[in-house]
């Protein structure tokens, strides 16, 4: 079993979309749904009876034991924008750490903290730029994250992202040629390879 986290401080950087999406992607796989606000969980009411990925709610506490049981061959954790506690907590018992941000000044403000509770558990960590506007170069802020961790290739603003999770469904599953399904792609591969291998 190869475990994900997806984290960050702030919200609507679009954590869940990518915990969904990831785990589409990852065929055999449990999404932990660890945030209050259980977006993975109403997104998977929405979806098909018997489709995976299974969806699972518990609180941050309770990662841990869940993941203990999980018998898929993957798990992504979908996490609230965290208190540092349970940040620390869910970060421990994963292999690897997606820090997910938005290109913005309030987001790296953000990023300080979290950074610092992956730097506690030295979890392996690599970052996702998610929503960056289609046409815009990120070059400076790419290279002042990889003084951190690495960073994958990039997701943009697509439309695409909001119309399948409406339909309980991810972007390769509602437009598996569009630039959004592409570009989730691009990012999975390259996590897979570098991380795990596969
Ligand atoms: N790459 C993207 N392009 C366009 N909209 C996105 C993208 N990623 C996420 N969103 C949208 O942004 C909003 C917040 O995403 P969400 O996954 O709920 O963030 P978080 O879990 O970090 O709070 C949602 O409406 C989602 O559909
Ligand atoms: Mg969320």
């Amino acid at each position: 079993m190869k475990s994900i986290a997806v984290l960050s401080r702030k919200g609507g950087v679009g954590k869940s979309t990518l915990a969904m999406n990831l785990a589409v992607l990852a065929g055999d796989a449990t999404i932990i749904d660890s945030d209050p606000q259980a977006s993975c969980a109403d997104w998977d009411d929405r979806r098909g009876e018997g489709l995976l990925p299974q969806v699972v709610t518990t609180p941050a506490a309770r990662v841990k034991n869940v993941l203990g049981k999980c018998q898929s061959e993957w798990v992504m954790v979908d996490t609230q924008p965290s208190a540092e506690a349970s940040l620390i907590e869910i970060a421990t018992e994963v292999d690897l750490c997606v820090v997910v941000l938005r290109p913005g000044q309030l987001e790296l403000d953000a990023l300080g903290a979290t950074l610092a509770a992956i730097r506690v558990t030295q979890t392996a960590a690599v970052f996702c730029i998610n929503q960056a506007h289609p046409s815009a170069k990120l070059t400076d802020l790419i290279s002042g994250l990889e003084r951190h961790h690495p960073v994958g290739p990039i997701i943009r603003s697509r439309a695409d992202f909001p119309a399948s999770v409406a339909e309980g469904l991810s972007v390769t599953e509602w437009n598996p040629t569009g630039k959004a399904a592409t570009e989730l792609v691009d990012y999975w591969s390259w996590l897979k390879n570098r991380y795990f291998n596969v």
